[in-house]
C-alpha cells in the first residue's frame, strides 16, 4: 500500500508561488483519508485547479501510484511561474502531469467536460478588496474578493462541466467563504457534499469538502426548509457538520 505523498524538499519554489501550508497539508491529508475510496474509485482522469508549487497533484499521483495505472493528471495555474515550478516538482519526484497556464479551465471546458473524474482545488479564498483579485504573481495565490468567494464562485460551474457522472471535486473552504452556503448552491446542481478534514489554525478555520452527484438529491434551495421532506438526512448532517465546526475553535482534527 503506497502511502506516499510529495516530499517537501523536493517540492519547487519560486518568490511569485505559494509554498505548500496548512491548507495544502489539509487538502492533501483529506486525499489520504480518502485513499482507499480513490483507489476504488478507479479514476481516469484527474485535474487540480490553482495548482502552485505542484505539491497537492504531484502528491495525489504519488498516492495512486501504480494501484491505479493509466490515470491522466492535468494542472492549471493562472499564475505562469506556478506552472514552471509544478513541473519541476513533479519531475523530482518522477511523476507526470500535463499542464496549463490559464484561468480555472479556459479552453479546456470543451475538451474536457464531463471526463474528469477527480478534481483538486485549493482556491484562492482569502476575503480581500475585489480590485486584488487576479492580480499577477503571488497575489493571486491568496486574493478572493468579497468573502473570499471571487474565484470559488467561478471555479464552481467550471467543476460542474468538467466533471464527470462519477466525478468528484475536493474543496477548500474557509469559514469566511460561508461553506455551508457553497453546499447549498452545489446541492441544487445535484450534488452531495461531505466535510473529509477540517482544520483550525490560529489563522483560519479550514473544511475540505468533497462533493459527488447525487441525482436523488437535487433540489431548489428554498425547498431546504424544516419539515421539507428532500434528503433530510444528508441536509442535516452536512448542515450541522459545517455549522458545528464553522464555530469550532479546537486543534487539529480529521473528520473522515
Ligand atoms: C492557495 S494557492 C494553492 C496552491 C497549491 N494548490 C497548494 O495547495 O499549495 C492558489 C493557487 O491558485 C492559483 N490561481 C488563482 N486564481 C486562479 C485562476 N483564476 N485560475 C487558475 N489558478 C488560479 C494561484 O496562482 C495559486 O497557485
Amino acid at each position: 500500500m503506497s502511502l506516499r505523498t510529495a516530499q517537501i524538499r523536493l517540492v519547487s519554489s519560486h518568490p511569485e508561488v505559494y509554498e505548500p501550508c496548512d491548507d495544502s497539508f489539509a487538502l492533501v491529508d483529506a486525499l489520504l483519508a480518502d485513499r482507499i475510496n480513490l483507489v476504488e474509485h478507479h479514476p481516469v482522469l484527474c485535474m487540480e485547479v490553482g495548482c502552485g508549487s505542484g505539491y497537492v497533484i504531484t502528491s495525489l499521483a504519488l498516492m495512486l501510484g501504480q494501484e491505479v495505472p493509466g490515470v491522466q493528471y492535468i494542472a492549471t495555474d493562472i499564475n505562469p511561474y506556478a506552472v514552471e515550478v509544478t513541473r519541476k516538482t513533479l519531475e523530482a519526484h518522477n511523476v507526470h502531469a500535463d499542464l496549463i497556464n490559464t484561468d480555472i479551465a479556459s479552453g479546456l471546458e470543451k475538451r474536457l467536460a464531463g471526463l474528469v473524474d477527480v478534481m483538486v482545488v485549493n482556491p484562492p479564498y482569502v476575503p480581500t478588496p475585489e480590485d486584488e483579485v487576479g492580480r499577477e504573481g503571488i497575489a493571486s495565490a491568496w486574493a478572493g474578493g468579497e468573502n473570499g468567494r471571487a474565484v470559488i464562485d467561478k471555479i464552481l460551474p467550471s467543476a460542474d462541466k468538467l466533471l464527470s457522472k462519477r466525478g468528484w471535486l475536493y474543496l477548500v473552504t474557509l469559514t469566511a467563504n460561508d461553506p455551508s452556503q457553497i453546499c447549498l448552491q452545489m446541492m441544487e446542481k445535484g450534488y452531495a457534499a461531505r466535510i473529509v478534514v477540517q482544520r483550525s489554525t490560529e489563522e483560519e478555520n479550514l473544511h475540505i469538502i468533497k462533493f459527488w452527484r447525487d441525482f436523488d438529491i437535487q433540489m431548489d434551495a428554498k425547498d431546504i426548509v424544516p419539515n421539507k421532506a428532500a434528503p433530510v438526512g444528508v441536509m442535516d448532517t452536512l448542515l450541522s457538520q459545517v455549522h458545528r465546526l464553522s464555530f469550532r475553535r479546537s486543534a487539529s482534527s480529521n473528520n473522515n
